[in-house]
């Protein structure tokens, strides 16, 4: 099927087919290829992920695909916002190509394959999210196959996410750089998120304070305050914003997601919060 040129400026293909063309037009001018992989509903986070890439390879492939394998049942896959027309026009003059395949183009009647990993899946969103991190690895691995970057993208602020797909790419020994690109905050700090637009202005003005915890928490561990001691502190500083409930504040080695068994940092640390406030779920994270 030739690529859908007439709804948007930016080409939209819409089958592995339409993108493996697209992409081998231009490896046959020895262009590089560059994969920003989205569930669409485009923020500035999104964008400056484009611009990175862009910077680092010819070529820039933005996916759109809202992955139902990566949602459990009591989530929020049917509210999730699907604005394809505008995530067209953001991307104007920044990506070479939109690939937005349906479901049953991604996962056609058969469809029996998951990637799980242990280890790195199993803390944090993977107490509470078991079956998020298979959806992801899955969908990811497909996305990466279908196109062939060279280079795929994955903000911060999913760390953990970006660390399960880099263990991934190494296990498999997928022949992809995976880059990470730093959060993008709102003016008072709030990590920018395609979720954002569920909150009140109530819960937006005590969301807007996480990040300013988070901080905080992080300054008093590199003081010397135990790890135990200052993430039970921002615990408490959290639920008093307001926030319905915390799924979890915890230092841990930034790659592994180990934890510190001497309650102080010995190499590389972040620091990552989950934190429910109405309906939304928010999470974010930083460097200790
Ligand atoms: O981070 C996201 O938007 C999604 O988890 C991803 C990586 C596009 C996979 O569906």
């Amino acid at each position: 099927m030739p690529l859908d040129t007439t709804s948007h400026k930016v080409p939209v293909a819409r089958s592995a087919a339409d993108l493996r063309s697209a992409v081998a037009a231009w490896r046959a001018k020895d262009e590089t290829v560059a994969l920003v992989p989205t569930m669409g509903a485009l923020h500035e986070g999104h964008l400056s992920l484009v611009d990175l890439v862009r910077t680092k390879a010819n070529r820039v492939v933005v996916s759109i695909f809202v992955n139902p394998t990566q949602f459990a049942p009591h989530e929020d896959f049917s509210a999730y916002p699907r604005t394809e027309a505008a995530d067209a026009a953001k991307l104007e003059g920044k990506a070479d190509l939109i690939f937005a395949p349906d479901a049953a183009d991604m996962y056609p009647e058969g469809f029996s394959t998951t990637i799980s990993l242990s280890g790195v899946t199993e803390p944090l969103e993977g107490q509470f999210r078991p079956t998020h991190f298979a959806g992801v690895a899955t969908v990811v691995a497909k996305l990466i196959l279908r196109a062939m970057p060279d280079i795929a993208i994955f903000g911060e602020k999913d760390w953990q996410q970006l660390m399960v797909i880099r263990r991934m790419v190494a296990d498999l020994d997928i022949p992809v750089e995976i880059l990470g690109g730093p959060i993008m905050r709102e003016a008072d700090g709030l990590a920018m998120s395609s979720r954002n637009v569920y909150l009140t202005p109530a819960e937006r003005a005590a969301a807007g304070q996480l990040n300013v915890i988070l901080k905080e928490t992080a300054i008093s561990i590199s003081a010397g305050i135990l790890i135990p001691e200052a993430t039970k502190a921002g615990a408490a500083k959290i639920l008093a914003l307001g926030f319905d409930k915390l799924d979890y504040l915890e230092v841990r080695e930034a790659a592994s997601l180990k934890e510190f068994p001497t309650g102080r940092p010995t190499g590389p640390a972040r620091i990552l919060v989950a934190a429910k406030i109405g309906k939304t779920r928010l999470i974010d994270n930083m460097p200790v």
